[in-house]
């Protein structure tokens, strides 16, 4: 399959809203040997329906467990190598082989414990998945006479599976392999089959059950189906797993957790430290208290937002500290974008040991780590870091303060994320904020920061945002913001010559941050912003539009 999502993830970037706090506590998890440990905590599958994902090494197992929490139902992906006394507490209804970059009769090929064919759930093996069934139940698989990928017709066989209820005889399905089912293992029937590959499907009465394409990608469009058949028809799931149910346990599971103790968790105004406060605050109430840094390096209105929404509003414990100043000094005069980011990680640290120093004893630290993160760090036992920019790598998290770790949103993809954001009745702004990078405008002001600088940039962002927003393109769009330029030129203004700075507007698409790409927007649209920028914010005489794509370029400029 094209692009390896784990080639492309281990250059891993921060992209959730949260960055800033992020960034720092992963940073904190990279230094394990003297930083805060996770609770050996149970995972929140362990009484409802589940299903575990087997991983072989595809790229798309990721997008498996994806499409079947879509469906309902709660799922984890596990390495193939995983025991059972690993995964036992999650009690699978059924059980999911993913496909696999190589072959089954390749030496040292990944093979699925014996637990997966003796735990008597139903399993599904999906194309590396189907052929390990077939290796290692007594049939043959060889290779093809010619590698089957992209799109292919499933014709089904006589011989009904309730795992293609409802479909048409006749559906396409995305096809990504190189060997085939020569034979299969005894008490198995072919239930379908494609131009190339006679066994593209097979299951036995026991539940057991092949398939040799994707339903996983768009390139299926039964896939969803498929998947919703075996999770449903095949496992007996209900789909019990939604946003209000997961609230609901995690609630429970804080509470246990965190006993009598205190909590604290630093507040960024992005969504993942806004849905784990709010979380942690349902749970514990007065033992929880959040600590808002403020770098000074925010855009309009953030500051004022967080202590509405969870001083305000919510009535948190929130500690909100103007560090604006301390930051500014540390700054002067640096230019370097490295040394940047490198000074505020540093300076963040800082602050935020010095406040929750005040607080008295404190037992753990909250953290938005997400699922990615955990399947990322889970399969390849390791992370590798970008050096393209010090993302991550810049100072530490409190080292002295000896906390355990909660982290109630490491089973959840970023979109549940925002789900269980807008379960929880948090404001639509912070639920769908684009995400925005732990060094704020210090990277969007290319050159020296200072606070007439800052404020030229924030103004401009200011403008960008609700003219985005106006457009209903915010959502669309994975970042659009302002960059202030050292560059300045001559205009002419009524009938007086100036000589301002140069604003770039970056608009771009993306994924995951990996790759980008400047987004078409209006011209109309440009020009609005444009004008409104130059006649809005004096020291600005020129407005250019950013046309570069990720790579060669990056989303921000420093
Ligand atoms: P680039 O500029 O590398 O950005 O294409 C990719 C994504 O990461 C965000 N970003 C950062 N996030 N600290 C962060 O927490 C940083 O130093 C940093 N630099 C970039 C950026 O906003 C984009 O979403």
């Amino acid at each position: 399959m094209p692009q390896s999502r784990r080639k492309r993830s281990s250059h891993r970037v921060a992209v959730s809203g949260d960055v800033e706090v992020s960034a720092y506590l992963e940073i904190a998890e990279g230094r394990r040997e003297e930083q805060p440990r996770p609770e050996p905590e149970e995972s929140p599958g362990h009484r409802r329906e589940a299903v575990a994902i087997v991983d072989f090494g595809s790229q798309y197992s990721w997008l498996i467990a994806r499409r079947v929490r879509e469906c309902n139902v709660y799922c984890e992906v596990v390495p193939h190598d995983a025991s059972w006394d690993s995964i036992s507490a999650l009690q699978p209804n059924g059980l999911i082989l993913s496909g696999g970059p190589g072959s089954v009769n390749d030496e040292g090929a990944p093979v699925a414990p014996a637990w997966v064919y003796e735990s008597r759930v139903p399993v599904l093996g999906i194309c590396y998945g189907m052929q390990l069934i077939a290796h290692q139940l007594g049939g043959r698989v060889a290779p093809g006479e010619k590698r089957e990928y992209g799109l292919a017709v499933l014709h089904q066989n006589a011989d009904r599976t309730a795992l293609f209820d409802g479909l048409p005889p006749d559906i396409p399905v995305w096809m990504s392999h190189g060997d085939r089912i020569e034979e299969m293992p005894p008490g198995f029937t072919s239930l379908a089959y494609t131009e190339n590959s006679p066994i593209a499907a097979m299951g036995n009465d026991s539940g057991i059950l092949g398939i040799l394409f994707h339903p996983e990608v768009v390139h299926t469009p039964q896939g969803k189906n498929i998947l919703k058949n075996f999770l449903y028809k095949v496992c007996g799931c209900s789909g019990t797993w939604t946003p209000g149910s997961f609230v609901a346990e995690s609630v429970e599971r804080i509470r246990s957790q965190v006993g009598e103790g205190k909590v604290i968790c630093a507040l960024s105004g992005g969504v993942d430290s806004a849905v784990v406060a709010t979380l942690i605050h349902r749970a514990i109430g007065e033992q929880l208290t959040c600590i808002f840094v403020d770098t000074g390096m925010l855009r309009s209105e953030e500051p004022e937002r967080i202590r509405r929404t969870f001083q305000q509003n919510m009535k948190m414990n929130l500690i909100h500290v103007n560090a604006s100043d301390r930051f500014l000094t540390r700054l002067a005069g640096v230019i370097d974008p490295e040394q940047k980011r490198h000074i505020i990680g540093e300076e963040f640290v800082r602050v935020f040991e010095e406040e929750a120093a005040r607080i008295g004893k404190v037992d753990f630290l909250a953290q938005g780590t997400l699922y990615p993160d955990v399947i990322e760090s889970a399969l390849t036992g390791s992370r590798t870091v970008a050096t393209i920019k010090t993302h991550h790598n810049v100072g530490g998290l409190p080292s002295k303060m000896n906390l355990s770790l909660v982290e109630p949103l490491r089973y959840l993809f970023k979109d549940e994320v925002r789900e269980v954001g807008r379960a929880l009745g948090l404001p639509e702004e912070m639920v769908y904020r684009q995400p925005f990078p732990g060094p704020g405008l210090a990277i969007r002001i290319v050159g020296d920061i200072t606070k007439a600088r800052l404020k030229i940039v924030r103004a401009a962002d200011w403008i960008v945002m609700n003219e985005i927003k106006a457009a209903k393109l915010y959502r669309q769009l994975w970042q659009s913001f302002a960059v202030l330029t050292p560059v300045r030129s001559v205009g002419v203004m009524g009938d007086e010559r100036t000589y301002g700075y140069m604003v770039a507007i970056r608009a771009v698409t993306s994924e995951d941050a990996m790759t980008a790409d400047w987004a078409r927007l209006p011209y109309d649209l440009l020009a609005r912003i444009s004008n409104r920028i130059v006649n809005e914010v004096p020291e600005v005489n020129r407005v250019v539009y950013d046309i570069s794509s990720k790579p060669p370029s990056t989303i921000e400029w420093e």
